[in-house]
């Protein structure tokens, strides 16, 4: 890894959640790590731990290895949950229905979800990479409730065949990419469709 230096607004605060989808979490820090000026802030859930030993060979030792710090849960009075902590904004990835809730009624009660808060209240950029299948209305109207602000950006890792990828890897890393194009981060692995 080279030596970076990093201005507060390429510092990306990543939340991880229980939902399925810890591949792309760890792809993503991967990417952020290696993109020059950029560096992760990681908050987990106790539930996006449980899913990691559930979907990945990846340690959790290895996961926070990824981000330059990790931020408890319950640290309620660490710098993301303050306005004043300047940032490029938040990914959440991935995203489940529970904290999809929290941060469409504004229930901050642990650290993800008062960082999540402020990064709306900031304007600052916030990628929400929700995942849930079916999708209920309740999941619906929260989701879209919260696409109406200018500033957040819901995108479901959703599988793309038009780029014919060679394996699940691939697309894994296609789609963090994307979820990462908010922020400046123009990564190798993002394909620009270049029409057919
Ligand atoms: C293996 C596993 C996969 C899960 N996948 C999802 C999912 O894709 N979407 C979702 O909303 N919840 C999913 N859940 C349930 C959430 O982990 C659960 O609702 C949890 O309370 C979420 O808490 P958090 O938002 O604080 O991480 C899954 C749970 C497990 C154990």
């Amino acid at each position: 890894m080279e030596n970076k230096e990093i201005k507060t607004d390429q510092r990306i605060i990543v939340g991880a959640t229980g939902a399925s989808g810890s591949p792309l979490l760890i792809e993503c820090l991967r990417q952020i790590r290696d993109t020059a000026g950029y560096e992760a802030e990681l908050i987990l859930t106790p539930a996006a731990e449980l899913t990691l030993r559930q979907e990945s060979d990846v340690t959790l030792e290895e996961v926070k290895g990824l981000a330059v710090r990790t931020y408890a849960i319950d640290s309620i009075g660490a710098p993301p949950a303050s306005g004043s902590y300047p940032t490029a904004g938040m990914v959440i990835v991935p995203c489940s229905m529970h904290t999809l809730a929290g941060i469409h009624s504004g229930f901050s009660d642990n650290l993800l979800l008062r960082a999540a808060d402020v990064t709306i209240k900031e304007g600052r950029r916030l990628v929400l990479a929700v995942r849930e299948s079916p999708l209920s209305a309740i999941h619906l109207r929260n989701m879209q409730e919260l696409a109406l602000l200018s500033n957040v950006k819901i995108m479901p890792p959703m599988m793309t065949f038009y780029n014919r990828p060679d394996s699940i890897d691939e697309m894994v890393k296609a789609f963090a990419a994307r979820l990462l194009l908010p922020f400046g981060i123009k990564h190798q692995e993002h394909r620009e469709w270049t029409g057919i």
